[in-house]
């Protein structure tokens, strides 16, 4: 077993990814491998995951998972750092290009990495296409605006179209063969799928040289599946831990987020517009960046 060398640079996601396990004290070849089949292949997601939520993926107790999170986030000098520090840190965050430059503009110079953006709006308003246009710029290099990494985009709603992902590609002049062979495509066919899923990306994006991922839609099978007033705390309550989920993926490595959502009308608003995104309070609160799209002149 080797000692951890300080990397002294913060936080998860601010420096290389660190895979070595067994680098850390107390981690042996047992609890790696146990850890890896958990769904946690990296020290980044251990440091940001909950230690209950690690312990009933790896089977690991509870009090054997705290010591090796405290071993972590020492060997990470996961702390308090100056907000100079942090300000400057934000302003080279990576971004990525939506293709559009108004819309670049809106998001401070595209969609940023370590946060999780919700594209919010009616059907047929751009979404889908919006999240194909990103699988594509994503791949371009920093200095073309992309994040020069891969995608991984889980399809809820089975609108994913290849074809189209081709097209785009072919009119930035990219070869649409290496584009598509980028894009790890998974379709959820429920809600429960759609969570093993998110779970499955602590290990498919370190893996894959992922830099964006997409959830299109994030809500479609919650709503579709929690139907009335009884259902809804349940439902809000998974809705919220996978979002989370997603914001300490988009965080461990440092990644953009994309999810899409969909909007509910309120038929009893007589003052301002009665459509709102759905998904209430814990969208609203999980969110790092909301945009809505609406349809111009
Ligand atoms: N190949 C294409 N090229 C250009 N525009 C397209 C293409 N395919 C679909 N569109 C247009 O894109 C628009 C938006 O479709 P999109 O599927 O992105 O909507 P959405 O916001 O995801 O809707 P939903 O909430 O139903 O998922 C539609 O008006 C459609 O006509
Ligand atoms: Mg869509």
């Amino acid at each position: 077993m080797s000692s951890v060398p300080k990397m002294g640079c913060g936080w998860p996601g601010d420096h290389i990814l660190s895979s070595d396990l067994e680098s850390l004290p107390g981690v042996g070849k047992e609890l790696a491998k146990k850890l890896v089949n958990g769904g946690h292949p990296t020290i980044e997601s251990i440091i940001v995951s909950p230690p209950k939520e690690i312990s009933e993926n790896t089977g690991i107790g509870f009090n054997t998972i705290l010591k090796i999170q405290n071993a972590a986030r020492e060997a990470f000098n996961v702390g308090f750092r100056m907000a100079l520090e942090f300000y400057e840190k934000r302003r080279q965050m990576p971004r990525c290009t939506t293709g559009s430059k108004r819309l670049d503009e809106i998001q401070g110079g595209g969609v940023e990495a370590q946060a999780l953006t919700e594209l919010i709006g009616e059907y047929g308003k751009g979404k889908t296409q919006l999240c194909m246009m990103l699988a594509v710029t994503a791949q371009l290099p920093p200095e073309e605006g992309g994040l020069g990494g891969n995608v991984a985009f889980i399809d809820t709603e089975g609108t994913f179209m290849p074809e189209r992902i081709y097209q785009i590609a072919e009119a930035r002049s990219l070869d649409p063969k290496k584009i598509a062979n980028n894009i790890l495509v998974a379709r959820a066919y429920n809600s429960n799928h759609q969570g093993l899923l998110i779970d499955h990306l602590f290990t498919v994006v370190p893996e894959n040289n992922v830099k964006l991922v997409v959830v299109d839609s994030m809500i479609s099978h919650f709503r579709g599946e929690y139907i009335g007033r009884d259902n809804l705390a349940e439902r809000q309550q998974k809705l919220n831990m996978y979002l989370h989920k997603l914001i300490r993926l988009a965080e461990a490595y440092n990644i953009a987020v994309i999810i899409t959502n969909q909007v509910q009308t309120n038929p009893a608003q007589y003052f301002g517009s009665p459509i709102h995104p759905a998904g209430g309070n814990v969208m609203a609160h999980a969110c790092t960046h909301r945009v809505m799209i609406k349809k111009g002149s």
